[in-house]
């Protein structure tokens, strides 16, 4: 089964509706209400497709969200039944500090093909590389740069390593700096950074560390899109976190994941900007009308684009 293809613009149009609801919050110094901006509208437009949709990937747990709580239901109950994945505002302080890369995401699965993910970090890597035994999470730091490296057949000092600016990453990063690896650190955002190994434009070979799960979740649709590689590992610290994990049916806690273990079948994924970042623009409003750019991939039909609309203002 696939998806059809006439929801790829109705998706389109609920990230770009998104994006311009939390675009009014840009630099206003206001987190909360910039989500609130985003999820407000992205629930809304969700509730008026003709599908039975869940949602997978949210806000947070019932107990925590009022609204796009993993579990919710959307859509008019008529029609296909899909997983969804959303991250309304991607980069929160992006949005309150007016700072490039802000996104609104989301990602669409068929029913059970994609991974309900708790609210913890996940250990992530992504590169262009498909093939297994190339990069993988349980190789070191040097391994993994080693084989790129011979795969690619570039020298460690022209490969280029993405990852969040972070405490936690200084033996990553010292390492890689130690392999003479050139970097990318992002401050916030790693569902762009990791989408940065899709196209040489970029100019980044290797994505990795620790970032949120639903991040990688979100991700992982794009990047099996793109026919890249993903790994994931949630890390389950508290042990608040094992028994939500276990609640959602996650027996094994330091289970590896494969990109297809985390979404399989047709997919669509689409990222509207916000802010202007590396990825796509961001929302542009001149009187009555907005223009936003959103990338959006389908898997069955090999779409894979940034595609600009220019919309009233309703
Ligand atoms: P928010 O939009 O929820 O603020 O997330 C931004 C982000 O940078 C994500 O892209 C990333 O996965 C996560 O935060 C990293 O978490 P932390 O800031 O705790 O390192």
């Amino acid at each position: 089964m696939t998806i059809d293809k006439n929801f790829i613009d109705k998706f389109v149009n609920i990230t770009s509706k998104a994006a311009l609801a939390s675009s009014y919050l840009v630099g206003k110094k206001d987190k909360i209400a910039a989500d609130k901006a985003a999820v407000d509208s992205m629930r809304s437009e969700l509730n008026n497709l003709e599908i039975k949709g869940q949602i997978v990937i949210g806000e947070g747990e019932l107990d925590e969200a009022p609204m796009l709580y993993i579990g919710e239901k959307l859509g008019t109950n008529h029609g296909p039944e899909f997983d969804i994945a959303v991250d309304p505002l991607e980069g929160t302080n992006f949005v309150s500090n007016n700072l490039p890369g802000a996104l609104s995401v989301i990602a669409i699965a068929e029913k059970n093909n994609l991974f309900k993910a708790p609210e913890t970090y996940m250990e992530k890597i992504s590169t262009k590389v498909k093939e297994k035994n190339v990069v993988d999470l349980d190789f070191s730091v040097k391994q993994n740069i080693s084989n790129l490296s011979d795969y690619l057949n570039k020298n460690p000092e022209n490969l280029t390593a993405c990852i969040l600016d972070r405490p936690r990453h200084k033996n990553i990063i010292e390492e890689l700096k130690k392999l003479k690896v050139n970097l990318k650190l992002i401050t916030d955002g790693d569902v762009s950074g990791a989408l940065l190994v899709t196209e040489e434009k970029y100019n980044v070979d290797i994505f990795l560390g620790i970032g949120g799960g639903p991040e990688g979740v979100l991700a992982a649709a794009a990047l099996d899109a793109f026919n890249c590689g993903f790994q994931g590992r949630f890390i389950f610290d508290t042990e608040d976190d094992k028994i939500r994990a276990n609640k959602m049916g996650i027996k094994n806690l330091t289970k590896k994941y494969e990109l297809n273990e985390i979404v399989s079948g047709d997919s669509i994924f689409c990222a509207s900007g916000i802010t202007s970042g590396d990825l796509v623009s961001g929302i542009q409003i001149n009187d009555n009308e907005f223009i936003s750019e959103t990338l959006v991939t389908h898997k069955s039909s090999g779409l894979k684009k940034v595609i600009k609309l220019k919309q009233k203002i309703e």
